[in-house]
């Protein structure tokens, strides 16, 4: 029984512990539903060629979905001493139905085998990804709707900036994720190739049909040089940046939670859903869910590293080596699904501080550019405008008050140009209904792009 599928030539049995090393039936047996939906369409493809017998296909066939049952109810004999998910599938069938399942691996290799299971796999978590992004992005939206009349400071170098919607602020992560949504539809271009047929990596004698097996697994082409197939795993390195990316975007999201959270900035509540308290500090409230998404981003970018390094100076075509390729997409396929699932659910229950929001902009001359624009439109160059307006900010702080504040007639003192709708523009709500350049932060562009989101989001999906 536990002689090896490709024991003909072997005198001597495999030691115990290069079985061990070699094994990989404990993580690939995820790819069991790919196998066997890969191995029916194989068999049906070779019966309708006439390479095998068609009641021989109809035996493989029901043996196949009866292995699906004793694997989903938890029967299957997994033995490790089979190597992995292919071939302990392949001896179960042989044992279910007789030696007439050997028939199953005309015309295959386990090295086109094992990439039709990738490929199909890729092939649904990359569609439900797509989803799942699509689901954080209309949380996003539906924020920047619920709190169109916030504002808060733009941060650049960390300091206070200009005044923006909080809404615009949600959209720029609404955007950061629609380029990752766009980056897996793209990458699911290469996903979906038919490797089947490829053989060893020379093709086949046998007269195979691969537009049919094509069809039959919905794969979109048929890929066209059986050496580039069964050593290409471009398409999963590629698959893990796109998840590399997003994630980069979600450590982003996650170091904003953390300080927003805080209380030096306070602009929003996580929620007792989604904090946890010291064990030591009764006082706290920790943000570990959003530490914890920033803290896989290096799970990710570790499963990044691992391919890329798997795949260099690697000769063509099939090198064991490439076993190492699934461990790493597995582990990113996990974390990106958990960090997305995760970040939706706790931008649902995220409250926003408008006073504390309110308090960030008052008190750092946070309008002086507008100022400085002012002047600009009324003729003054820029740089002079620039100068300009920070030295009526410097008269501002040295009086310890707001830009606002000021009278009429201090102001007027540093230019003529200055009129009283200078008021107007220094005001937080002016300066941001004054940004109405397209992509900018007033009211009307942001609702408008609002609106353009929520069309997007309903057509994905
Ligand atoms: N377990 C192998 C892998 O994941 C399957 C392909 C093995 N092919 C071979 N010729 N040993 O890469």
């Amino acid at each position: 029984m536990g002689k090896k599928a490709w024991g003909g030539r072997f005198k001597k049995s495999i030691s115990k512990i290069a079985e061990e090393f070699s094994e990989s039936v404990s993580f690939d047996k995820r790819l069991y539903d790919e196998d066997i939906r890969g191995s029916i369409a194989h068999v049906k493809m070779l019966s309708k060629q006439k390479i095998i017998p068609s009641k021989d296909a109809e035996k493989i066939v029901s043996g196949l979905n009866s292995i699906k049952k004793e694997i989903e109810s938890g029967k299957f004999p997994f033995r490790q001493e089979l190597e992995d998910i292919h071939l302990n599938i392949e001896r179960r069938l042989i044992e279910k139905i007789g030696r007439v399942g050997g028939k199953i691996h005309t015309a295959r290799s386990r090295n086109d085998q094992v990439l039709v299971d990738i490929r199909l796999y890729l092939k649904t978590e990359t569609s439900e990804i797509i989803k799942l992004i699509n689901k954080l992005s209309s949380q996003f939206v539906t924020l920047a709707e619920k709190n169109i009349d916030l504002a808060l400071p733009l941060y650049t170098h960390m300091q206070r900036g200009q005044p923006v919607l909080l809404a615009h602020h949600m959209l720029a992560y609404y955007e950061m994720f629609q380029r990752d949504s766009e980056r897996f539809k793209d990458c699911l271009k290469r996903i979906n190739v038919n490797p089947l047929g490829s053989g060893a990596g020379a093709g086949t004698s046998f007269p195979i049909d691969r537009d049919y097996t094509a069809k039959a697994l919905g794969f979109n082409s048929v890929s066209k040089n059986s050496i580039d197939t069964v050593s290409d795993r471009d398409f999963i390195a590629e698959f893990i940046f796109c998840c590399s990316s997003m994630m980069m975007h979600f450590s982003r999201l996650s170091e904003e939670l953390v300080l927003w959270s805080s209380k030096e900035f306070d602009f929003a509540d996580l929620g007792d859903e989604f904090t946890t308290g010291s064990s030591i500090m009764p006082q706290k409230r920790n943000p570990d869910m959003a530490e914890l998404t920033r803290g896989k981003v290096a799970r990710v970018y570790g499963s990044l590293n691992s391919i890329m390094t798997l795949l260099k100076g690697l000769p063509l075509s099939y090198n064991r080596d490439l076993q190492e390729d699934k461990e790493p997409l597995f582990d990113a396929v996990d974390t990106v699904k958990a960090c997305l699932e995760l970040n939706t659910e706790m931008l649902k229950k995220i409250r926003f501080n408008k006073s504390a929001m309110e308090s960030a902009l008052s008190g750092g001359f946070i309008t002086a550019t507008d100022i400085a624009d002012y002047l600009t439109r009324k003729g003054l160059p820029f740089r002079d405008a620039h100068e300009v307006s920070g030295k009526i900010v410097g008269y501002a702080e040295d009086k310890g008050i707001e830009l606002e504040d000021l009278e009429f007639k201090e102001i007027k003192k540093f230019s003529k140009l200055i009129e009283v709708d200078i008021f107007e523009y220094i005001s937080v709500q002016g300066s941001i209904e004054s940004r109405k350049s397209y992509g900018g932060t007033a009211t009307d562009n942001v609702g408008k792009m609002i609106t353009q989101a929520k069309r997007t989001l309903k057509n994905n999906k």
